[in-house]
């Protein structure tokens, strides 16, 4: 029997094949094209999506004999706005997680509203990430889309829609909407009214390792499947990376250095903090979680290796850096504006400390760093509520980096722990379809039979030594900066 997780990224569709016993069979990657049409906006195709996860399904059961494919399930990008019309024509480009266009529509649900209600509403504040910011944006900006809409969806729910027919989605995804009821875990009237929509335009919702239904006739004909294979709800990437990494029991964390760059934490009970400062979701394991979540974390690193110095042998360029805790430079990873913890659009990237025996190792090291860094920022806000955070599982393409996972565990102060599967999201959704398809009796059965601790980096106390005082720093650097991205804007606005 196997089992399929489609991690749908934001970079590519990462397609994995699981058999029963949690064995890998085979893992195949797509990519895709991500479009900045303006500064701070950030766009994908979701007809590119589904193409691109067709093609990958197609070579990712030729190693085996496809009609032994039970079940599909997903682990997605979040908070992405993909919206459909009355023929299930995709009514514009999905506007994406990181997409910074709508302060001004959270300006009208923080302040005009009020930031109390939303919470009450939501467990959330409105943040430009989130989808319903979104649909305000659209309503206002593109109004003859706006009226078309018939169906609204999310990344990984116009997949499962593509293979199912159903419109769904899961409670982990639904919970970054900003139009759920994360405690009770139902759509929310009040935000419904508030952004002028109806509840028929949004899809029917699963807990993650529920099947919603099975694959379409025809579709299984072109994928090679058979006919029965059932189609399981899935998660928020962030929430089947957790499942992935066995990440489930209360005030677990775990760290992921993917394009975004997450701290989460699992939680038995449903908890919202006063301030919002990290959001409060479903888990996929039918419990809670929060997280805090940073825009450009491997996406930094990247942008600086291919874009800047014209690399893609990552590893070659890190193995020139042989000591850590001494760097000066300074880098803070605001590409596209920042989420948590400084929920500001404007902000944007810069390198500070540079001088002139400043070497290219330094920069690739502050970048690493200065990620690492920004995700202390969201650890030290869970640490404010009084978790207790003494390990973390680290997953995404930075945690491949030997180096920089001892950055992350000196920076953190914690034990990075590796576990035997590197795949989160993936692996969790393939978990999330087994699952469903009864092969485990529930999300921890599954995990604790299948994931295991293989390594752990300790951090060493003078180098945790060393970079606290960088981090602080470091803390002081975005306030500073406020005023010049401020002015930045004005001059660009002008
Ligand atoms: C989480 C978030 C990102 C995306 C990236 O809130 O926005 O982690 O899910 O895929």
């Amino acid at each position: 029997m196997y089992y399929i997780g489609v991690d749908l990224g934001t970079s590519s569709v990462k397609l994995l094949l699981m058999d029963e016993k949690g064995e890998i069979k085979n893992v195949v990657s797509k990519e895709y094209d991500l479009f900045f049409p303006k500064t701070g906006w950030s766009e994908q195709k979701p007809e590119d999506w589904w193409s691109q996860t067709v093609v990958g399904i197609k070579e990712l059961v030729s190693v085996v004999d496809a009609s032994l494919v039970k079940g599909i399930s997903f682990g997605g990008q979040m908070h992405g706005l993909v919206i459909l019309d009355e023929n299930d024509n995709v009514l514009r480009p999905a506007i994406l997680w990181n997409d910074g266009r709508t302060q001004s529509e959270c300006d009208y649900l923080n302040i005009e509203i009020g930031r109390e209600k939303i919470s009450k509403y939501t467990a959330n504040m409105a943040l430009t990430g989130f989808t319903a910011p979104k649909l305000l944006w659209v309503k206002k900006n593109e109004p003859e889309i706006f009226d078309k809409i018939a169906k609204i969806m999310l990344p990984k729910d116009y997949i499962a829609y593509k293979l199912s027919g159903v419109h769904c989605t899961d409670v982990s995804d639904a919970s970054g909407m900003l139009l759920f009821d994360v405690e009770h875990k139902c759509w929310s009237d009040e935000m419904i009214e508030i952004v002028g929509i109806k509840k028929e335009q949004l899809a029917q919702i699963f807990e993650s390792y529920e099947v919603v239904g099975t694959i379409l006739p025809e579709v299984a004909a072109e994928l090679g499947l058979s006919d029965e294979v059932k189609i399981i709800a899935g998660a928020g990437d962030n929430a089947a990376g957790a499942v992935g990494t066995g990440t489930l029991e209360n005030g677990m964390c775990s760290v992921s250095l993917g394009t975004s760059g997450t701290v989460f934490i699992s939680t038995d009970k449903f908890a919202v903090d006063d301030a919002n400062a990290m959001h409060s979701f479903a888990h996929a394991n039918g419990k809670y979680h929060f997280l805090g979540c940073m825009l450009s974390a491997a996406s930094s690193n990247k942008w600086w290796m291919d874009d800047i110095i014209g690399t893609k042998d990552y590893a070659a360029e890190q193995k020139g850096i042989t000591e850590i805790g001494k760097n000066n430079v300074y880098y803070l990873p605001y590409l596209m504006g920042e989420r948590t913890p400084h929920n500001n659009p404007n902000a944007r990237g810069c390198f500070l400390g540079l001088s002139m025996d400043t070497k290219r190792e330094d920069m690739t090291l502050a970048v690493m760093e200065g990620v690492t860094y920004a995700l202390r920022d969201a650890l030290e806000i869970a640490r404010s509520f009084g978790v207790e955070i003494t390990r973390i599982r680290a997953i995404g393409g930075g945690a491949k980096s030997p180096l920089w996972c001892k950055v992350l565990a000196n920076i953190m102060n914690v034990k990075v722990d590796k576990i035997n599967c590197e795949e989160g999201p993936g692996y969790g959704a393939a978990i999330l379809a087994a699952v469903g398809c009864g092969e485990y009796a529930s999300v921890e059965e599954a995990a604790a039979k299948l994931i295991r601790v293989v390594d752990t980096i300790e951090q060493d106390p003078a180098i945790v030594k060393e970079y606290e005082k960088r981090y602080q720093v470091f803390r002081n650097i975005y306030p500073a900066l406020v005023p010049v991205y401020d002015q930045m804007v004005e001059v660009a606005n002008n």
